[in-house]
């Protein structure tokens, strides 16, 4: 160990003189290069390739290869990209023939070669460094472990591949590959690290080498050598260096450098390209179904000067990384909250962009629609962050989006959901109510330092700021009610609500818990209000109470009806909930006129969330136990709001989820209700399929009188069209539905399998969703046992 120390240290003195003095062919075993700012390297014998090492930025040093005689040294190859080395770090070439990168406290960063039979190293004239025995052999080559570069004469065997550097500068690897595949003897690339369906590929097969002729051209060999497909195929004259680049945008590249204007001037000629990059286009090439694509998550991709991709953020929205165009986009503002969805939908306005779009990221899609339309759906709908309409069709999209793009060959235009508030952007969501106060001290600080005579204003203004201040958190402290420990909710007195009801006079509907009062609260914005009296509350139901009503305080969902409070007060339990000025989802779907089909698969799928919501995503599991039309109400926009949840517990005798007395109502009901069998969340889901149903064919699941007594039961009478594929019969001649068929196939399907007599076939919610968002596969559902026999 000391005889290296030493070694290095008598060499260290000669390295500056010995390696400008001139060029260099073999490599002696014991030589090193120390990596600092005297430029140290090995040389080919022509003097056109270096190799050693190469400043990058302050961030270290690269143990590269590179063009020596151009002013642009540029790297062809690299050994550390991820990991710089440190200033004193050192490559030897050691005595027992291994090639080791050690840093300055003599930690191995890197290595190659084995080291027997290794009798001396070059840098060839070729670019390529190797690691040669007494007979002139290569045991290592620089060329069979390529990093970004291929260079004439190079071949690329079978699963060998090219990694892009990240970005310019920056050598780690990247986010692109080029590699050729033994299995199928295809060229591909495509994006790292996450490896999807390639981007750009060759599809005959038969590929062994991919080649890069000393004349130019870059071609994929058989195994006889006949060329099975040329990927470059420009000419270049020796006068020039060439190299093919897999660069940090994804495309493969050709270029030249003319030799003789290096000679002569030093000044720089640069780099230009030869033959068309592959893939031309890689903005439109790019559709990934995993991975955020060329430009990252919610950006998008426009094709520049030379082909070159360019990464641009919609409208309102910044980069995610401001020194990284292609690290994808975040919106400047709050989205769209799905708590109070409603209050907010005056708060985003659409941008346009013609010719845009994110072609995945879509949960849902309406046919025969005009932009108007998908805008206005779009801003109803917390879940949309941008629509795509194009030839009447428009999709819905949520975030991250991915592999954007903007070109004419796309068509159509895209509607970009942005807050109006310009005062929101950049608000972090933690920091928020700091920010609100900045405006505040500046307006403060700003007045104080001015003239005494403004002494009046200030006040005023501390006053006025006081009084917005307040009047900002009213709805925590509405009229000085007391909060409740667990949540916002409001402890109402009986005499106050009976006030409020002008003495429980105005029925709104009598439900199983009793009857709903319609109400004014006088001096709040949510001035009316639903007031439901609870009747037939067990002991234990009684006992329970607090513990519900903090559940069900905790609760918040856009398709769930607000519990703004309660009243607890002797023997009277009431609940005080938003009114929903649309009535209920029965008055709606069995009224007169049949409602729009877009509407109703609106309304399921905001069901079936609330329903996800209370089974999974809240704090404490809910089953609803009465899924029903007149439990789904409206409000002003039509959005579904599910009610009367978390009340079947206070109606259960005992704590066994068996229940003795059947809860829900006829018809809705799971078979498990009859049968003393234990009631899970897949009670609501059965009762979700017979909604659904009714949603599809606007008319109650039991209905008597027909004349053909097939369709009494819905249900039945579905499955029965569904079976026979003569789902045109339930559509009842609407237009809308003929013209989506598809969807309503699958809509079948699904409440279908939510209908199973064994409720462990039954899907959850969750997947519920999912089959109706189609972010499913929905496979074919059994025959649910009819309704009739489940009464038995
Ligand atoms: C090393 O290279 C850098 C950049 O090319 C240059 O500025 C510097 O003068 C060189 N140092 C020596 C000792 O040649
Ligand atoms: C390099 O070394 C090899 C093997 O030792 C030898 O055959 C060759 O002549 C050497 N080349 C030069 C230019 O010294
Ligand atoms: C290069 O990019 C990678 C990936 O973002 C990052 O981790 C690394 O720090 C960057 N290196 C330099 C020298 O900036
Ligand atoms: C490859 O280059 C050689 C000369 O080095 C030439 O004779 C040959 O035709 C080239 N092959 C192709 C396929 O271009
Ligand atoms: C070489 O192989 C390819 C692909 O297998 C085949 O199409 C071609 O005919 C072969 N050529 C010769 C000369 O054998
Ligand atoms: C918000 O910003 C947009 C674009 O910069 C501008 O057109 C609009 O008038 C601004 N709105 C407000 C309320 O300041």
């Amino acid at each position: 160990m000391a005889s290296t120390t030493l070694t290095v240290l008598l060499l260290l003195p000669l390295l500056p003189f010995a390696i400008p003095a001139q060029a260099q062919s073999n490599i002696t075993l014991g030589s090193s290069l120390i990596a600092d700012d005297r430029n140290s390297s090995w040389k080919s014998s022509s003097g056109d390739f270096a190799f050693g090492f190469q400043r990058i930025g302050n961030g270290g040093f690269l143990l590269a290869i590179w063009f020596d005689k151009i002013p642009e040294k540029t790297v062809i190859w690299f050994a550390n990209g991820d990991k710089l080395a440190p200033q004193g770090s050192k490559v030897d070439l050691t005595r027992t023939g291994s090639l080791v990168l050690s840093d300055h406290k003599g930690e191995q960063l890197w290595a190659r070669g084995t080291g027997t039979g290794v009798s001396h190293a070059a840098i060839l004239d070729t670019g390529n460094f190797v690691l040669a025995d007494q007979t002139g052999s290569n045991l290592w080559e620089s060329f069979n472990e390529p990093s970004d570069t291929i260079m004439p004469t190079q071949v690329l065997d079978q699963d060998t591949k090219i990694v892009s550097r990240y970005s310019a500068m920056n050598y780690s690897r990247g986010r692109f590959e080029l590699s050729l595949q033994s299995k199928d003897g295809n060229l591909n690339m495509h994006t790292r690290p996450v490896y999807d369906d390639a981007y750009w590929y060759t599809s005959q097969g038969y590929g062994y080498q991919l080649i890069f002729n000393r004349t130019g051209p870059i071609y994929l060999a058989a195994k006889n050598g006949s060329v099975v497909y040329t990927m470059m195929s420009g000419t270049v004259s020796s006068t020039n260096y060439q190299r093919a680049v897999l660069e940090y945008d994804g495309v493969f590249r050709q270029y030249v450098y003319p030799k003789d204007a290096s000679l002569s001037s030093g000044r720089s000629m640069g780099w230009s390209p030869v033959a068309s990059p592959v893939p031309s286009n890689i903005c439109t090439s790019m559709r990934q179904s995993i991975g955020a694509g060329t430009c990252g998550w919610n950006s998008y991709c426009i094709l520049g000067d030379n082909q070159r991709p360019k990464c641009r953020c919609p409208l309102g929205y910044s980069y995610m990384d401001p020194s990284d165009e292609m690290n994808g986009c975040k919106p400047d503002f709050l989205p769209q909250s799905c708590d109070k969805a409603m209050l907010e939908t005056d708060l985003f306005r659409i941008n346009e962009m013609i010719n845009t779009d994110w072609p995945l990221s879509d949960y849902e899609r309406y046919d025969n629609v005009d932009e108007d339309f998908c805008a206005q759906v779009c801003l109803s709908d917390c879940l949309c962050d941008v629509a795509i309409i194009r030839d009447g069709t428009c999709w819905k999209k949520k975030m991250p989006l991915s592999n954007g793009k903007m070109d004419p060959s796309v068509g159509g235009k895209a509607l970009i959901k942005v807050s109006k508030d310009n005062s929101t952007l950049n608000i972090p969501p933690a920091g928020s109510k700091k920010d609100k106060n900045r405006p505040m001290i500046i307006v403060g600080s700003v007045i104080l330092s001015s003239s005494a005579a403004l002494n009046l204003i200030l006040i005023l203004l501390i006053l006025l700021i006081w009084f917005r201040f307040n009047h900002d958190k009213k709805p925590e402290t509405v009229h000085g009610h007391p909060i409740n420990r667990f949540s916002s909710m409001l402890s109402f007195t009986y005499e106050e609500l009976r006030v409020a009801t002008g003495g429980f006079t105005e029925e709104l509907g009598k439900g199983a818990f009793g009857v709903v009062y319609k109400g004014v609260l006088t001096s709040n914005e949510r001035s009316l209000i639903a007031v439901k009296v609870l009747e037939k509350i067990t002991s234990e139901g009684d006992r329970e109470f607090k513990n519900e009503m903090s559940t069900i305080g905790r609760t918040n969902h856009r398709n769930l009806v607000e519990l703004i409070g309660f009243c607890e007060e002797g023997q009277h339990r009431i609940l005080v909930y938003d009114f929903m000025p649309n009535g209920s989802l029965a008055d709606f779907l069995f009224g007169g006129s049949r409602p729009s089909w877009f509407k109703r698969i609106e309304i399921a799928c905001g069901v079936a969330r609330s329903l996800l919501y209370l089974h999974e995503e809240s704090s404490k599991q809910i089953i609803h136990c009465d899924i029903k039309p007149q439990n789904i109400l409206l409000d002003e926009c039509l959005t579904a709001k599910i009610s009367d949840f978390g009340l079947a517990k206070l109606l259960m005798t005992g704590q066994t989820r068996t229940m003795t007395v059947v809860r829900g109502t006829k018809g809705y009901l799971a078979p498990e209700w009859f049968r003393s069998l234990p009631i899970s969340v897949k009670v609501d889901v059965y009762s979700f399929g017979i909604v659904l149903l009714e949603l599809i064919c606007c008319r109650k699941n039991c209905e008597f009188g027909l004349k053909d007594e097939a369709q009494m039961i819905l249900s039945d009478w579905v499955y029965d069209c569904y079976h026979k594929e003569e789902l045109g019969l339930i559509v009842d001649g609407d237009e809308e539905m003929i013209g989506d068929m598809k969807r309503v196939r699958r809509f079948v399907m699904i409440a279908m399998w939510c209908i199973q007599e064994d409720p462990s076939l039954r899907p959850s919610m969750k997947k519920v969703a999912q089959m109706l968002d189609g972010a499913v596969e929905v496979s074919v559902p059994p025959e649910p046992a009819s309704f009739i026999s489940s009464l038995q």
